[in-house]
């Protein structure tokens, strides 16, 4: 922390490290997702406090113990919030996964209301504030993250805990049509409101929240134009703004320089015989568009016979909510569809699709993005997408070439030199691959070094930047014009 600076808190339903079982004994590992690989950098190069859930519930566990290297070589505070098996199931996997996750990414079919859900947030949302309350003072500034904690301005002011509070959405906010199907939608709404500022990925996701804001709340007024407004609730005023979230760029690009990296990234091509390499990497979740985007390589290979046995589609796929129903059957699904393509085009000494169900260390996943030659990035519905930026950092060569869904709101940003598809047509999908392949050398390293410039620039740090300033700004004239705007004009 610099002297004078305000300490930083941030609250996240997971920490950046989850203790998982390791046959008797526990281990501490990074979490995975988003949010982790972004904020991570930003306590460690700030300081501060991470408050959050350390992935585990079983009542044995020393969880403050097992922390501490943890915490003295990252440099800053954890604390952790004690969840039991119950709380578990109706916040976490219950109402965050199987209303919030699914409803905020226009997937509402796969929602279940269930009531019983909804208290056991309400009741962990206040646990959180509880610990936020105690382990804070009225000189920091707390920053909450993400759709699980949506209620802790509200239980904080119910409290009288007086802090200055900013809330960041990492998913995205949907359109009223969608929003209005939650059945404590008024009340989620209200809850929002009572932060100081709140901030979406994208100027999409802010007008979608104003939008339901209006129908919710009618006397509410909006003011002022650009990336931060405010809003008027008779009584009082807060923000809303739109900050694109990132990557520690140099992070990336300089661990895709390191000499191992650079070997290890030669070892995977010279696996693959030097063929094309098509890359997906994400979080085996029904959001990220998988069984999709297998199809189209399917399509690919059917429509363009010529590019049997000339390259290989990698697809990792991280673990994630494995215990929820929804997650097992979308693994079985991908496995079944991988070995049905296979089955289909592979010969002697050649498979098309190559799968890997597992988290790879930093350097290797960073070997892979630089050997591939597409990123296939094509999620049905993202908050932002940081793989799309991860490949971009790590393309030192300025001679790959990304294939973004319109869906992610990466694409606001990127859309100029990205290849934009929608996720759902295969033909589509199919057809831009083929067409990628054909780009020549000087229009990738073009358009790559285009995305390059405009990540290294509006880096995490960027982000951080920018959401602090709108927070702790005195007057929306304070702060210093961060132009997100730029992104969704064109
Ligand atoms: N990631 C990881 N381990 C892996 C593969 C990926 O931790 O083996 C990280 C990846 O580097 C990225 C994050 O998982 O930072 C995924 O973030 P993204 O915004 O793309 O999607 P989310 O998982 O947050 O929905
Ligand atoms: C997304 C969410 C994060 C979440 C991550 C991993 O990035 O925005 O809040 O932490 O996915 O999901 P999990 O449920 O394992 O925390």
């Amino acid at each position: 922390m610099q002297p004078g600076q305000q300490r930083l808190v941030v609250v996240s339903n997971r920490l950046p490290a989850a203790i998982k079982r390791d046959g008797d004994g526990w281990t501490v590992k990074a979490g995975a997702g988003g949010l982790v690989t972004a904020l991570a950098p930003v306590l460690k190069n700030r300081g501060g406090v991470w408050i959050g859930w350390a992935g585990n519930s079983d009542p044995e566990m020393d969880v403050d113990s097992l922390l501490e290297d943890f915490s003295s070589s990252a440099g800053y505070d954890l604390y952790t919030v004690p969840l039991t098996k119950k709380e578990v199931d109706g916040y976490y996997f219950g109402f965050s996964n199987e209303i919030i996750w699914p409803l905020f990414h226009d997937l509402q079919t796969r929602c279940r209301f269930h009531p019983m859900y909804w208290r056991m947030f309400l009741d962990v949302n206040f646990k959180f504030a509880e610990l936020v309350a105690r382990k804070t003072t009225s000189d920091d500034y707390i920053w909450i993250q993400d759709y699980h904690l949506m209620h802790q301005a509200f239980f904080l002011k119910s409290m009288g805990v007086k802090r200055n509070l900013g809330f960041f959405l990492h998913i995205p906010f949907p359109t009223p049509d969608i929003f209005m199907k939650l059945p404590w939608r008024w009340k989620v709404i209200q809850a929002l409101t009572e932060f100081d500022l709140v901030g979406f990925q994208t100027m999409q996701d802010r007008k979608n929240f104003t939008e339901c804001l209006r129908r919710l709340m009618p006397e509410t007024r909006v003011v002022g134009r650009g990336a931060v407004v405010s809003v008027d609730m008779g009584n009082r005023q807060f923000r809303l703004g739109a900050f694109p979230i990132s990557i520690d760029f140099n992070q990336f690009s300089e661990l895709a320089e390191q000499p191992e990296v650079v070997e290890e990234s030669f070892k995977i091509k010279e696996a693959l015989r030097h063929r094309k390499i098509i890359l997906g990497v994400d979080r085996l979740d029904y959001t990220k568009g998988i069984p999709e985007r297998i199809r189209s390589i399917q399509t690919l290979l059917r429509r363009y016979p010529e590019l049997i046995g000339r390259i290989n589609f990698v697809q990792i796929a991280v673990p994630s909510r494995e215990e929820v129903d929804e997650y097992k059957e979308l693994r079985i699904e991908i496995e079944q569809l991988v070995g049905r393509v296979n089955g289909e085009f592979s010969f002697p000494g050649w498979v098309p699709v190559h799968y890997h169900y597992k988290s790879f260390p930093p350097e290797e996943l960073v070997a892979y993005y630089s050997a591939a030659d597409i990123a296939l990035v094509t999620p049905l519905r993202d908050g932002m997408n940081l793989v799309a930026k991860e490949y971009c950092a790590c393309n030192v060569n300025e001679d790959g070439v990304l294939v973004l869904s319109e869906f992610a709101g990466a694409a606001a940003q990127l859309q100029k030199d990205a290849y934009l598809v929608n996720p759902y047509d295969m033909e589509g999908i199919a057809k831009a691959l083929n067409r990628a392949f054909h780009w020549d050398k000087e229009e990738r390293r073009g358009h790559m070094a285009n995305l390059r410039d405009n990540i290294r620039k509006n880096n995490i740090y960027w982000w951080v930047d920018s959401f602090l300033n709108a927070g702790i700004a005195k007057s929306l004239g304070d702060f210093p014009e961060v132009d997100t705007l730029q992104f969704e004009r064109g």
